[in-house]
């Protein structure tokens, strides 16, 4: 039966019912739905609005609806959305004094918290995996602490690092999304019911009383924007978007990093797969899903953007489109997090090709450059100098590494026996000890603060 069939002379057209149902998609949120419900009845029978015995009649009904949705003995079906599914049955089973909840309430306000209590309860999970993800890549890194690697800008070699230094790297990101997500639910938990369906409700009831009982920190300041405010949803939105860049990210290094060429990432056989051709191939797909899944994701942002954009006040039926943006990013942001944590845990690293790598390119230029202006050269001038040097390397087939300490010399005096220890990577890190550089004792200390983070 329609909430709203009194007005009504003629069914609504089969096709437009279909596409205007939300059920098929909202009915994850029956648990939430029911929650809230019960909640508002609460309150409605504290303040006299109904009597407590309806009011106790319908919470111990809607508890058996929601005990019999979750065992699966009531199929969610056949309603317009969850809303109407769940008060249809309630009217089923207890009649006339189901008919009694939907005082002093709209859909529109009842949707706008059952959405709130949804991602509340989704970004309190996705912490959690942010947060074994971000304690997995301290424990890499503090594994990976004195590991060598380079560091690339521009995609081109730079200067050496440690692989520790790169965990970390990520871990802090993965931080600054967790602090983001926390943040958003702190905005995000204030409570719309009572705004009604626009103008707020006539009836006497205690709207803080039922954000006590929903576990939210305030409520609604005004009506109008209580049931039109999906705020929330972008907030999320964005914060899903930002952790599937992460993801993208780290994953695209996966990906290269597992290539022939590069080598340092041995991809574990439960995580990459085969080619139907080619009996030789090991694909990184997991890791490619990965970062393909971030487009998707940003998708979703950018949908409830374009959704909202030229929305008047209050409430108006296009900001059904929230569902499906939000429950889609919510699900594959955690999928994502949960698929990456399990294969970062058993994917190995190839500590040789890594070091090996990390001395080549010229990585250590810097270091040489510094050394001259440690000895007082003009940093600017030591640059000039040293880029002659690179320059002498490549046209003569010759490392920073191979050249003697005399053909240093040529280049400049104050060259000593103590350059060829300099240009080694092993010195180059140990050098970098200034806050959010490689030095181990310094990497300790970020792993340290990441791990307090966390805690
Ligand atoms: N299914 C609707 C939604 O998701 C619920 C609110 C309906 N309100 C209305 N005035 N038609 O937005």
């Amino acid at each position: 039966m329609k909430l709203w069939s009194g007005r009504f002379q003629a069914d609504l057209d089969n096709l437009a019912e279909r596409f205007n149902d939300s059920l098929p998609f909202d009915a994850v949120m029956y648990a939430q739905d029911i929650r809230g419900s019960i909640a508002h009845a609460t309150m409605l029978g504290e303040c006299g609005v109904i009597a407590e015995r309806d009011a106790q009649t319908i919470t111990s009904a809607l508890e058996s609806v929601r005990s019999d949705i979750a065992d699966g003995k009531l199929a969610v079906a056949d309603a317009e959305d969850i809303h109407s599914f769940v008060e249809n049955e309630l009217v089923r089973r207890i009649g006339d004094v189901g008919k009694k909840l939907h005082t002093a309430r709209s859909r529109n306000d009842q949707v706008a918290t059952d959405l709130r209590l949804y991602l509340r309860d989704g970004i309190d999970k996705t912490t959690e995996l942010l947060s074994t993800l971000i304690t997995l890549l301290a424990a890499k890194a503090e594994q990976y602490i004195d590991a060598p690697m380079p560091a690339y800008t521009h995609m081109q070699k730079a200067q050496p690092t440690t692989l520790g230094h790169w965990f970390c790297a990520y871990a802090n990101m993965f931080l600054r999304d967790l602090r983001r997500l926390s943040d958003c639910r702190s905005r995000l938990n204030v409570l719309p019911l009572g705004s009604g369906a626009a103008v707020a409700t006539a009836f006497p009831i205690d709207r803080r009383r039922v954000a006590e009982l929903l576990g939210f920190d305030g409520i609604t300041e005004n009506s109008l924007d209580g049931v039109s405010d999906r705020d929330f949803c972008l907030e999320y939105l964005s914060c899903a978007a930002i952790i599937m860049t992460h993801l993208s990210r780290v994953n695209e290094e996966f990906v290269y990093y597992s290539g022939e060429e590069f080598g340092f990432i041995k991809l574990p056989d439960e995580f990459s797969t085969g080619s139907s051709i080619m009996p030789q191939k090991k694909n990184p797909d997991v890791n490619e899903l990965l970062r393909g899944k971030s487009g998707r994701v940003l998708g979703d942002l950018v949908g409830m953007f374009t959704v909202m954009k030229g929305l008047p006040l209050a409430y108006n039926k296009d900001m059904q489109e929230d569902k499906e943006r939000v429950f889609d990013a919510d699900e594959t942001v955690r999928i994502s997090l949960a698929v990456f944590t399990r294969m970062l845990a058993v994917t190995e690293f190839d500590r040789d090709r890594m070091n090996a790598a990390a001395a080549g390119g010229f990585s250590c230029a810097t270091e040489c450059a510094d050394y001259l202006a440690n000895k007082g050269v003009p940093f600017r001038t030591a640059h000039e100098i040293v880029g002659k040097i690179v320059l002498y390397c490549v046209n003569n087939n010759k490392t920073l590494q191979s050249l003697t300490v005399d053909e240093y010399k040529t280049f400049s005096p104050l060259f000593d026996a103590d350059i060829k220890i300099a240009v080694m990577p092993e010195t180059a890190i140990s050098r970098r000890t200034v806050i959010g550089g490689c030095e181990k004792t310094e990497l300790l200390r970020q792993i340290s603060v990441l791990r307090e983070a966390i805690k």
